[in-house]
């Protein structure tokens, strides 16, 4: 069994069965996603919403946001996640995460970005690790955040 990376461009049950499952793996606050609220995401232009598929499964997404800005056009990883039962497991010698990231790269790179950011908690061990083998770099930086909701 392999896995394939596909660009999400149309909402399926199947997408909206799998964030149902996917997205309280990632985070326990987020709000469930129907089938509208997963179309807002994939026809903005900005977001380029990405999933993996292991035998036809989906098994994990990731979200690219590329986006113009004076200093060049930059992009962001977020929203990584793959199903409990696929990590840390290989399809084809491929790790979902990995391809995932990967492919993510690839994107952004095609659309002349110049930086892919992505911010993790340091609780979260597994996704650093994955992050510093892609040649992902901590950089000395100040994360804020200003709440509205
Ligand atoms: C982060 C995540 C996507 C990585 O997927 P994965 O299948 O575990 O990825 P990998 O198999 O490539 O494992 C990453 C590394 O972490 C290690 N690892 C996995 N779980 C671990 C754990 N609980 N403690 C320590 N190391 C762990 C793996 O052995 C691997 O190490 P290596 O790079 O030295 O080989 C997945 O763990 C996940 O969905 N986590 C919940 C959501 C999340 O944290 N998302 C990231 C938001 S930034």
């Amino acid at each position: 069994v392999d896995v394939d990376i596909e660009v999400v461009n149309e909402v399926t049950s199947d997408l909206v069965d799998a964030f149902s499952r996917l997205l309280p793996q990632l985070s326990t606050s987020a709000s469930p996603l129907d089938a509208d609220a997963l179309s807002v995401i994939v026809s903005a232009p900005a977001s380029t919403l990405l999933i993996a598929r292991a035998g036809g499964e989906i098994v994990g997404t990731l979200t690219l946001v590329i986006f113009p800005i004076p200093t060049g056009i930059r992009a962001w990883v977020e929203d990584v996640v793959v199903d409990e039962p696929a990590r840390g497991k290989q399809f084809g010698g491929k790790r979902v995460a990995e391809t995932l990231t990967a492919e993510a790269i690839a994107i952004a790179r095609q659309a002349g970005a110049r930086t892919v950011d992505l911010t993790t908690r340091p609780s979260r061990i597994a996704a650093g690790k994955l992050y510093e083998r892609l040649g992902f770099e901590q950089r000395d930086s100040r994360v804020y955040r200003y709440s509205l909701l």
